[in-house]
């Protein structure tokens, strides 16, 4: 499904200032990764896109139809997985999912069974099932979700935060379930870390603000920095020029002396190094600048 979002501004009865200003961009087949730091405006945007909630101004079309005015056309291919989502603690899975299935007017028992076991089969939850939910991990918990989600075979998939509080392990397994479940569908997840969009999606939106910082391929979008990045290792006055002249995309320390990487046209310290940009660079490279 080719999902567009033309000039979408968001502002919030009580909100200070716009949670979305000017959003454009166009989403098609495949995982879009949707990246931004805390308060960028990623849940507003995709609880728009959920109907959940409407914009202040712009338009949304879903394969060329307006979304509000489609609501229900939309909805029944949309799989929406909020950032918190309290499953029914006191159920197994089965339950849980013969429950959706019950929800979405499913009659047959022996049609939810099959889907159940596929959906439970998909995302690697077999030999869970008497478990009851509220004894899952965080991990399971998520695979839950997407199980649930899956019951109704949506064409498009809204997921945001999901790999939040998982551990290293959990995280890599769910971020290939998206893979796996991400053929012919339209799958829009959101997170505050690149290393969850490095592998999995070609097409990256960086949001900040509520503004859109960059859309397009996530290669072009370090070729925005290639030839830039300097790493340099030296003392704390080095440290504080560099952040004063240049986009620092980073600061370790190491024996105590900082190491400093930023972006510039040219090296500003004569024991610069130039090295290759990475994905991190360039997204801090995108909000301006790591914060002190
Ligand atoms: N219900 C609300 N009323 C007023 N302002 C809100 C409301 N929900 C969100 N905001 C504001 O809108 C902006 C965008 O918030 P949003 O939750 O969309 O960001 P986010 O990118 O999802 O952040 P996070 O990574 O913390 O989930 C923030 O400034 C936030 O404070
Ligand atoms: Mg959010």
């Amino acid at each position: 499904m080719n999902i567009e979002i033309k000039n979408m501004t968001k502002i919030y009865p009580r909100g200070k200032k716009k949670a979305l200003s000017g959003v454009s961009m166009t989403i098609g087949e495949g995982i879009f990764g949707l990246i931004g730091r805390n308060g960028a405006g990623k849940t507003t945007l995709m609880r728009i896109l959920a109907t959940i909630m409407e914009a202040s101004e712009g338009e949304v079309l879903f394969d060329g139809k307006e979304l509000m005015a489609n609501k229900d056309e939309f909805r029944a291919q949309l799989g929406y997985l909020p950032q918190s989502t309290k499953l029914m603690p006191q159920l197994n899975i089965v339950e849980f999912l013969d429950y959706v299935c019950v929800m979405k007017g499913i009659k047959d028992k022996t049609e939810r069974q099959t889907r159940i076991a596929s959906a439970i089969e998909t995302v690697g939850l077999v030999g869970e099932e008497k478990k009851r939910l509220h004894s899952y991990s965080g991990g399971m918990l998520r695979r839950a979700g997407i199980a649930q989600v899956l019951i109704g075979d949506p064409r498009v998939l809204i997921i945001d935060e999901p790999t939040t509080g998982l551990d290293p392990e959990e995280r890599l397994y769910f971020l290939n379930l998206l893979s796996k479940i991400a053929h012919g569908r339209t799958i829009i997840f959101s997170t505050h870390i690149t290393a969850d969009i490095e592998h999995l999606c070609r097409n990256i939106c960086v949001l900040e603000s509520g503004e859109v910082r960059y859309l397009g391929d996530k290669a072009s979008f370090i070729d925005r920095v290639r030839g830039q990045m300097w790493e340099h290792r030296g003392s704390a006055r080095e440290e504080e020029l560099l952040r004063r002249e240049s986009v620092v995309t980073s600061v370790t320390y190491v024996d105590g002396s900082p190491c400093v990487r930023y972006a510039a046209p040219s090296p500003l310290t004569p024991a610069s190094q130039s090295v290759s940009p990475t994905l991190e660079d360039a997204y801090i490279y995108a909000l301006g600048g790591v914060k002190r």
